[in-house]
């Protein structure tokens, strides 16, 4: 297949189009990945929120749904690394996502394998480093993408990176149409990847409450970055709860974080003495690095609570800024046929305005 939508990244993963359906926590599971794939885009299962031992059962999820290539994300912080990494090589996936963490070696483990290395960057210095590392591709995310994200947006962060480095790099950060992915391609970008858009279609397996309270968000500057529930730049919609853990003065939110920690620490199998030196080592709050590591059990359970709970209240709505200009939901089949069939009238239109030259 040929034709301006046809770009490198197609060839090294396998799809029908240089579009990207991102790794998202609790979200991009096996049938949200697998309709993506049977779109024609490439879909990235959320490995480093299944739980251990049931990552194999997930891969083999997304096979039995579509006979499609596909990916899976993963984090070198997560407790079953290992396990993701030994399933993904046995199963040869095409592909695999990651932010900072895999050595070199890790990298060269997963490439003998034949599996393309496609990590995401929020920042210049990052990419070239992933580079140096080994990856085949680069995803840059913008500041105004969702999730951990940077402070450089899309438009500035692209073009630099493509100057940096010799991979195909892949434009992520606000994008949902094909006005995006034909901006993107102009830039040099091999194709986009988008986060929210995808959480926001009829195959997501987020709850409807949540879906609409996503849908509601039409202010963009009020889906803003929080560094107050992990003490890293996240960017969420601003909720309820959201709000209360910005107004919670220190000892309190490390008193919840204690809480979530201890819930984490029963399910992990912590004895009450690990348990108690853990609490004990929260209490006496002298270690920022340590601080910080407990606050991120705030995380996972106030995601949960809105995008797998349905709770768009008491929950946490991580989200790009884009969610304000999105106001249905479609499947993935209907999105992804949107984007190609605006994106080739965009491209009609500017060699129409080329040729009037
Ligand atoms: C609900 C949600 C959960 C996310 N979880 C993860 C994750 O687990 N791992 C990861 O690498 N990125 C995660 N991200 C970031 C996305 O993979 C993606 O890079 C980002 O959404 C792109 O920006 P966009 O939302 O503007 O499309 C998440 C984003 C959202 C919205």
């Amino acid at each position: 297949m040929s034709g301006p939508l046809h770009t490198i990244l197609c060839d090294l993963l396998g799809c029908r189009y240089p579009i990207v359906q991102t790794a998202m926590g609790w979200v991009a599971d096996a049938k949200l990945t697998a309709a993506t794939c049977n779109a024609g885009g490439f879909g990235f299962l959320a490995g480093a929120t299944i739980e251990p031992g049931k990552v194999e059962a997930a891969i083999a999820d997304v096979r039995a749904r579509t006979d499609r290539p596909f990916g899976v994300n993963f984090h070198m912080f997560q407790p079953n690394a290992e396990e993701v990494l030994e399933a993904v090589i046995r199963n040869r996936v095409r592909a695999v996502s990651y932010g900072r963490g895999p050595d070199a070696r890790t990298i060269r483990r997963l490439k003998d394998a034949g599996i393309v290395c496609m990590p995401t960057v929020g920042a210049l210095k990052h990419a070239v480093k992933a580079v140096e590392l080994g990856a085949d591709v680069v995803t840059i995310q913008g500041g105004e993408g969702g999730g951990h994200t940077g402070a450089v947006p899309t438009t500035v962060l692209l073009p630099q990176v493509l100057d940096a480095v010799k991979v195909p790099v892949v434009a992520a950060g606000g994008f949902a149409d094909g006005r995006g992915l034909v901006a993107a391609l102009a830039f040099g970008a091999a194709g986009i990847a988008m986060g929210t858009r995808f959480l926001m279609t009829t195959d997501s397996p987020v709850p409807r409450s949540t879906l609409d309270r996503y849908l509601k968000a039409k202010d963009a500057s009020q889906i803003k970055v929080s560094t107050a529930v992990d003490g890293l730049p996240q960017r969420f919609i601003e909720n309820e709860e959201l709000k209360r853990i910005e107004e919670m003065a220190l000892p309190a939110r490390l008193a919840m974080s204690a809480r979530y920690a201890r819930r984490w620490g029963k399910e992990a199998g912590l004895g009450p003495v690990g348990m108690a030196r853990l609490a004990l080592r929260v209490m006496s709050g002298d270690d920022g690095g340590f601080r910080s590591t407990v606050m991120a059990a705030n995380l996972p359970m106030l995601v949960q609570r809105g995008v797998v709970a349905g709770d768009p209240v008491h929950g946490l709505l991580p989200s790009g800024q884009v969610a304000a200009r999105i106001d249905r939901l479609e499947s993935c089949a209907e999105l992804i046929g949107g984007i190609v069939e605006e994106a080739r009238a965009r491209i009609a239109a500017l060699s129409a305005l080329s040729a009037a030259d």
